[in-house]
């Protein structure tokens, strides 16, 4: 219960899905979290649940790809101690049917890679002067196993995300001897409201890729961060996490197949 015990944390993309799943963990575990999200009224929610839960917890109604938005929101976290101790970047630009090479806009090339891409730039950016002086500081960005692994008609949010990975990895060498953390976090499918349910011939099919048989949920990925954001990954930086029930582990895959 007291793993995040009076730290400060942020997570983007918090009024929804994963990433209210995440701000609600670290909230249960003693953190002070800012729900950050374009959402207001759900956002508004997440906080009241927190609340009525025991909880400390605030929104800020952010849009992640404006450096404006994001300076705000990050000043509002560190009016609560003067410290920022864990930002989970979560927020993504998510369409109900994205598109291959061919088909791609640039309206929705230039929305991926603004929100996910930049808003976890403007985000770690502002928050990491704050990390270096306390010489501590742990950062997650929410990827996804389709950066490691690639996906059909999804070209800019696959290229988007596998972006982050280099990302994570670039900000992990400039700043460890800071004890500043970075780590990337890869969700398989997880059932959100971008998820299709399981009457949907598609979700049988995501089953099938994983070696659990099995999609998951919010709150499997909630855990692996609330892991990555605790002192208990001290010696865990630069890291690729899948929380994808086997779906990378493809010759374990393979292997089930043939049974
Ligand atoms: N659900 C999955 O199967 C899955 C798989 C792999 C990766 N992911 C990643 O997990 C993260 C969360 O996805 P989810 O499934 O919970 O989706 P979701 O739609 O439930 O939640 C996303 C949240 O981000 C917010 N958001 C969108 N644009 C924003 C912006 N510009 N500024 C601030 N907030 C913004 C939305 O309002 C929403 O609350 C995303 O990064 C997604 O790419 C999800």
């Amino acid at each position: 219960m007291d793993r995040l015990k009076d730290k400060v944390a942020i997570v983007t993309g918090a009024a929804n899905g994963i990433g209210r799943a995440i701000a609600e963990r670290f909230a249960s575990e003693g953190a002070w979290v800012l729900v950050v999200d374009i959402e207001e009224e759900t956002g508004c929610q997440v906080v009241d649940g927190i609340e009525s839960s025991g909880g400390r917890a605030a929104f800020a109604r952010s849009d992640v790809s404006k450096r404006e938005d994001v300076r705000h929101a990050v000043e509002l976290a560190a009016a609560q101690t003067g410290r920022i101790d864990v930002l989970c970047n979560n927020a993504a630009y998510l369409m109900p049917d994205f598109h291959g090479a061919l088909d791609s806009t640039d309206e929705e090339w230039r929305r991926c890679i603004d929100v996910a891409l930049m808003g976890t730039h403007y985000f770690t950016q502002a928050v990491l002067p704050y990390m270096i002086a306390q010489k501590a500081g742990s950062i997650i960005n929410v990827v996804s196993i389709q950066a490691m692994e690639g996906m059909m008609t999804s070209a800019a949010y696959t290229a988007t995300k596998a972006a982050l990975l280099g990302y994570t990895m670039s900000v992990c060498y400039d700043y460890g001897l800071d004890n500043v953390r970075i780590n990337s976090l890869c969700p398989g499918p997880i059932q959100t409201r971008i998820a299709e349910g399981p009457d949907d011939p598609h979700y049988q099919w995501q089953c099938d890729q994983t070696t659990l048989g099995r999609v998951g949920y919010p709150e499997e990925v909630a855990w692996a961060a609330l892991f990555l954001a605790s002192d208990e990954a001290s010696y865990v930086t630069g890291a690729t996490l899948p929380v994808d029930g086997g779906w990378t582990a493809s010759s374990a895959r393979k292997w089930t197949q043939k049974e």
